[in-house]
């Protein structure tokens, strides 16, 4: 099992280039399928995640070619398949794209239930309610979604709950209906503007994207052509929380600032330095970071994927800082991995409180869940000592070389391989010089 060996206490400094966003891709990726040519997407992160639903959409008889230069040309003219195979939603949460783009194309779509996961429940009762109302008959029969409609057909839809897959797997569906759909309470996150502005440019007619009401005028045929996805604003995220959690003085480029607004106004609150550029963020940890109270929401408020990450910086701040996390019931399991080293922090349901300590130190940890193991990277990065995270499986779903990034700019962290340990890197190291 590989894992990275991390020796902390370096401030991070340099220039890092983001990549294409993660949960704006693997939208994206099937919604070609509603296209009857192909279409190329560029700023693609070759990630696991990107890596395991291109084989999904040629199991389903689409064409991919995807190279890991950030390009994916799909072609899902020939695919006549509406079913997925049962490991699908295992191998690949956000598979269940595929039941609104299916949906949208054939009228029916049977797509594996994607199980609950590391951070909590994941239900689809909004996604379902959704394509209920454009008239889509949908059963779940032995852990697969079953969906089928004689026609889809627009309508008004009122989500419960500020949910980006329910909103974007409707839109998928909503937008080969006949006549208007229109989403109501409708999430606000740039992947699901750039998800619409991708369907748009496929010929699509959708406004609103962005706002909480979404209104969609069904088209018969969307076209080929080439999109470009925006930057990852998590990734971004990652890297100024690292920056300034190793008092550090670093440029995260290529992103777009305002999809960053909480996080940068959380930094600059725990006294940190925060420069805007057009295209850029520079983050400068010029101070030992002061207490904040957070509370996550959804788009433009403070993202739950960052959540972790923050916590390592409130967990070496002065004072005692409260987290609310309102999105998902189980996403504080990073807690005990920093508390092996030295975090003072208490969970009391979706609230942890973080006593600030005044440096954490090295131990051995394993990463529960993406964000979470972005957290352990932070956490090792500004610990004393050398730190080692397993079941790094889960950082590759959604960060493209995030050790190459971070020795980029200064880190000293190295990936090993299954069974290797450091010395031997060491000593292979020395006896190639
Ligand atoms: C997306 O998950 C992201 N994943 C998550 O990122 C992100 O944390 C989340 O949005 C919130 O921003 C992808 O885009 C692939 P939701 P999603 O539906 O769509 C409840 C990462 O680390 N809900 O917005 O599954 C749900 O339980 C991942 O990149 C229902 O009740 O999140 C949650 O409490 C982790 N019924 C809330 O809504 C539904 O039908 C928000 O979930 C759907 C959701």
């Amino acid at each position: 099992m590989e894992k990275f060996h991390i020796s902390g206490g370096k401030p991070l400094a340099g220039t890092v280039h983001i990549g294409g966003a993660k949960n704006a891709a693997v939208a994206i990726m099937p919604a070609v399928l509603l296209a009857d040519e192909p279409c190329t997407i560029y700023n693609i992160p070759y990630i696991d995640d990107v890596i395991i639903l291109a084989d999904i959409l040629e199991e389903v008889g689409a064409k991919v070619s995807l190279n890991s230069g950030g390009c994916a040309v799909i072609d899902g003219s020939s695919v006549t398949c509406n079913k997925a195979p049962y490991d699908m939603a295992k191998r690949m949460r956000a598979s269940y794209y595929l039941l609104g783009v299916l949906l949208g194309k054939f009228s029916e779509a049977e797509i594996p239930l994607p199980g609950g996961c590391e951070i909590g429940a994941r239900p689809i009762d909004q996604h379902i309610k959704g394509f209920e109302a454009l008239g889509a008959k949908v059963d779940i029969e032995h852990g697969v979604v079953k969906a089928r409609a004689d026609r889809l057909v627009g309508n008004e839809i009122y989500l419960d709950v500020v949910s980006v897959g329910a909103t974007i797997n409707i839109m998928l569906a909503a937008v080969r209906a006949e006549g208007s759909t229109t989403i109501v309470n409708a999430a606000k996150e740039p992947h699901v503007v750039d998800v619409a502005n991708f369907l748009n440019t496929m010929g699509a007619r959708v406004k609103g994207a962005g706002t909480d009401t979404i209104r969609i005028k069904g088209v018969d045929r969307m076209n080929g052509c080439e999109y470009t996805i925006i930057p990852d604003q998590i990734e971004a995220g990652t890297f100024m929380i690292a920056a300034a959690a190793t008092g550090g003085d670093v440029v995260v480029a290529d992103v777009i600032p305002k999809h960053l607004e909480s996080t940068t106004a959380k930094l600059l609150e725990m006294g940190m330095e925060v420069i805007e550029g057009d295209d850029y963020i520079r983050v400068r940890g010029i101070r030992k970071p002061r207490k904040v109270n957070i509370k996550t929401l959804p788009y433009p408020g403070f993202p739950t994927d960052l959540q972790q990450p923050i916590s390592v910086l409130c967990s070496i701040a002065k004072g005692t800082s409260i987290i609310t996390e309102s999105l998902f019931d189980h996403r504080f399991r990073h807690v005990e991995e920093l508390r092996r080293m030295g975090a003072n922090i208490k969970v009391e349901d979706r609230v942890a409180i973080v006593e600030g300590v005044d440096a954490l130190t090295g131990a051995l940890v394993s990463a529960t869940d993406l964000r979470a193991g972005a957290a352990l990277i932070i956490a090792g990065l500004t610990a004393q000592g050398v730190t080692e995270v397993e079941n790094i499986h889960y950082i590759d779903r959604g960060y493209e070389k995030i050790e190459k990034k971070l020795s980029a700019i200064g880190a000293d962290i190295r990936r090993l391989k299954d069974g290797e340990n450091l010395l031997k890197v060491i000593s292979s190291n020395i006896a190639v010089r």
